[in-house]
């Protein structure tokens, strides 16, 4: 197997002002040759938040995001797909509500961000295979399957 077929898993998020839109989302995830793995309603505490972002820590954007993240129950897959960590960060669009409105109009960023607050996007996509792994494990420590890998080499189920 190439690298440009290798079959990746990613961490995918909706996050508690974008869970009322899951359906359409999940539809997305569908029409975009995504196979959900595995998926698993989450309220993440304060300090589960932290870690999850923990590269943003003392930013200037940090506390809010923890509060935006904590304000209700996320809701996590594992998606599997050719290329999932790239594929599922196009189709996410830019991080910036207004960028991804004006840039990427039919990414989900756009779509199901808040357009009153740029920070508030709905959704998360994992930025690298190291990341992906990193956080399948957060949200799916109990895993006994192999869903922690990504990349070539990861089983299909
Ligand atoms: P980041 O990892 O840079 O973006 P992405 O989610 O695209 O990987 O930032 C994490 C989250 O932090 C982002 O989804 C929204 C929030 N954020 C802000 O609120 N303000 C900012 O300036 C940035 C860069 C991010
Ligand atoms: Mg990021």
């Amino acid at each position: 197997m190439t690298s440009s077929t290798a079959i990746q898993r990613t961490l995918a998020l909706i996050k508690p002002d974008a869970v009322n839109r899951a359906t359409e989302i999940e539809k997305t995830i569908g029409e975009e040759g995504f196979t959900i793995v595995e998926r698993r309603t989450v309220k993440l505490n304060k300090s589960e938040a932290e870690q999850f972002y923990e590269e943003h820590t003392g930013k200037p954007f940090f506390e809010s995001l923890i509060e935006y993240m904590t304000a209700g129950e996320v809701l996590a897959f594992i998606l599997s797909r050719e290329e999932a960590v790239a594929h599922w960060r196009k189709v996410l669009g830019p991080t910036k509500v207004s960028v991804a409105r004006q840039d990427a109009p039919s990414s989900l960023r756009a779509r199901f961000g808040d357009p009153d607050n740029d920070s508030h996007n709905g959704t998360h996509g994992s930025d690298a295979v190291a990341s992906a792994q990193r956080e399948i494990k957060f949200f799916f420590p109990d895993l006994t399957l192999d869903a922690a890998l990504t990349g070539e080499g990861a089983k299909e189920y």
